[in-house]
C-alpha cells in the first residue's frame, strides 16, 4: 500500500538510475507507488540493458524508461525532462582516487552536470529536484568532495532562479553507504575471503557514520514530499569505529595501522559550525536550512519547521568523532547481517 500519494501518476528522471542508489530508489517506489513514469538518465547502455531485463523494472515495462545520456549534454537533458516531475539528481564520478586523478572529468560531471540538471529542470517547469551529497562535502580535503560542495551550492542558488516558477531545489546528504562498490565493508571482506591473518586500518581513532542505502532512499522521499527549497536533509544515524568493524567482521582478527591516505579523514562531519543556526534537529534527521532565502515560501517551511524541530546548540557540529549514538561490536555484528554489497 501506498504511503502517501506523493509520487502516484507522476514522471520522476532518475539522473545514475543504474548505480546502486538508482536501484534502490527505484524498486522502493515501485514497491510504494504507482508512478506513471520513471526515467533512468545515464551513460552504459549495458548496464540500462541488464536492469530492463531484471526484476522487479521487467515487470514494470510499462513504467520504466531507459534514456542513454549523458549528464554533461544539456540538450539530451531538456528532452529527456519533458513532462518530468520529479527529478532526483545521483548521477556522478564519486571515486575519490579517479577525482584526483581526472580533476577535470570530476569537474564536468559533478559541477558542469549539475549546472545541466538546474538548467534543464528550470525550462521543463519540473517541480522539485532533490540532488545527492555526501558527507565528503563538508569541509572537503579532496576534489570529490570539493566538486559535490559546488554542486550543493548550485542547487541551493537555483531556487533564486525558480521565479514565479512552482520549482524547488533541495539536497540530501549520507555518509558512506554500508557495503557500498569501494567502501570498507567490501574491502575488508575481500580480504578476509583471500585468507589474510592481518586486516589494515588506516587509523586506530578513525570513525564513520553507518547508513543502510534504505535510509538514504527514504531521506530522498522525504525531501521530495517537505522540501520547500534550499533544505539540506540530513539522517541521524549512528557512528563506529573502524577498527571495531574489523573485530565485528571477524573476532579476535589482527589489525595493523598503516597511516592514513591522502584525502581521507579522521572524522567525518555532515553539520558545521557554521550550519548551526540554521540546523533543526528532528527524531530521525537534521535539516539545514538555507542561509539565503529567495522566497517566502522557504522563510515560511523554515518557520513552521520551528514549531516541531528543535534548534541546535550553538557551535554544534554532527562529526561521525562526536555522535551521541554509537555501534557496539555486536551491534555492528547484527547489522553487518543485512548488508547487501552494491
Ligand atoms: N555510495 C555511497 O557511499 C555514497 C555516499 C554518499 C553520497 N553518495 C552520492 O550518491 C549518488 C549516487 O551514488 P551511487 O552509489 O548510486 O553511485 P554509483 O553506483 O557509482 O552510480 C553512479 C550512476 O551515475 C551514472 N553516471 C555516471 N556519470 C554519469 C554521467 N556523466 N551522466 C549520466 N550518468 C552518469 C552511472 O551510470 P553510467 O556509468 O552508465 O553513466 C550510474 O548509474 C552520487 O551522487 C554520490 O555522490 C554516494
Amino acid at each position: 500500500m501506498a504511503e502517501t500519494q506523493l509520487l502516484d501518476g507522476k514522471t520522476i528522471l532518475v539522473t545514475g538510475g543504474t548505480g546502486s542508489f538508482g536501484h534502490q530508489f527505484i524498486r522502493y517506489v515501485l514497491e510504494h507507488y504507482q508512478p506513471k513514469k520513471i526515467i533512468v538518465y545515464s551513460r552504459d547502455e549495458y548496464k540500462q540493458f541488464v536492469m530492463s531485463n531484471e526484476s522487479p523494472y521487467r515487470e514494470y515495462s510499462k513504467v520504466m524508461r531507459f534514456f542513454i545520456g549523458d549528464v554533461r549534454d544539456k540538450e539530451r537533458l531538456e528532452r529527456a525532462m519533458e513532462g518530468v516531475d520529479y527529478v532526483v539528481h545521483a548521477a556522478a564520478l564519486k571515486q575519490v582516487p579517479a577525482c584526483e586523478y581526472n580533476p577535470a572529468e570530476a569537474i564536468k560531471t559533478n559541477v558542469h552536470g549539475a549546472m545541466n540538471v538546474i538548467d534543464a529542470s528550470l525550462d521543463q517547469n519540473v517541480k522539485k529536484v532533490v540532488a545527492l551529497s555526501t558527507d565528503k562535502a563538508v569541509n572537503p580535503v579532496n576534489l570529490y568532495g570539493g566538486t559535490k560542495l559546488v554542486s550543493d551550492k548550485l542547487f541551493i542558488a537555483a531556487n533564486a532562479y525558480a521565479g514565479d516558477k512552482d520549482i524547488s531545489f533541495s539536497i540530501v546528504r549520507y555518509g558512506n553507504v554500508a557495503g557500498s562498490r569501494g567502501s570498507v565493508i567490501p574491502f575488508f571482506r575481500n580480504l578476509l575471503a583471500k585468507g589474510e591473518t592481518e586486516l589494515p586500518i588506516t587509523d586506530y581513532r578513525m570513525t564513520r557514520f553507518w547508513i543502510s542505502l534504505e535510509e538514504g532512499v527514504k531521506l530522498v522521499i522525504k525531501a521530495l514530499e517537505e522540501s520547500a527549497g534550499g533544505e539540506t536533509f540530513i539522517s541521524r544515524i549512528p557512528s563506529f569505529y573502524v577498527k571495531d568493524l574489523a573485530e565485528a567482521l571477524q573476532p579476535g582478527i589482527a589489525t595493523k595501522e598503516t597511516g592514513i591516505r591522502p584525502g581521507e579523514k579522521l572524522h567525518e562531519v555532515m553539520v558545521t559550525a557554521e550550519d548551526a543556526p540554521n540546523t533543526l534537529e528532528f527524531e530521525k534527521n537534521y535539516i539545514v536550512y538555507p542561509q539565503m532565502i529567495f522566497h517566502e515560501r522557504q522563510q515560511a517551511a523554515f518557520e513552521a519547521a520551528k514549531k516541531i524541530g528543535r534548534p541546535v546548540e550553538d557551535g554544534f557540529v554532527y562529526s561521525s568523532g562526536t555522535n551521541s549514538q554509537w555501534l557496539s561490536v555486536d551491534e555492528i555484528r547484527t547489522l553487518l547481517a543485512t548488508v547487501e554489497e552494491h
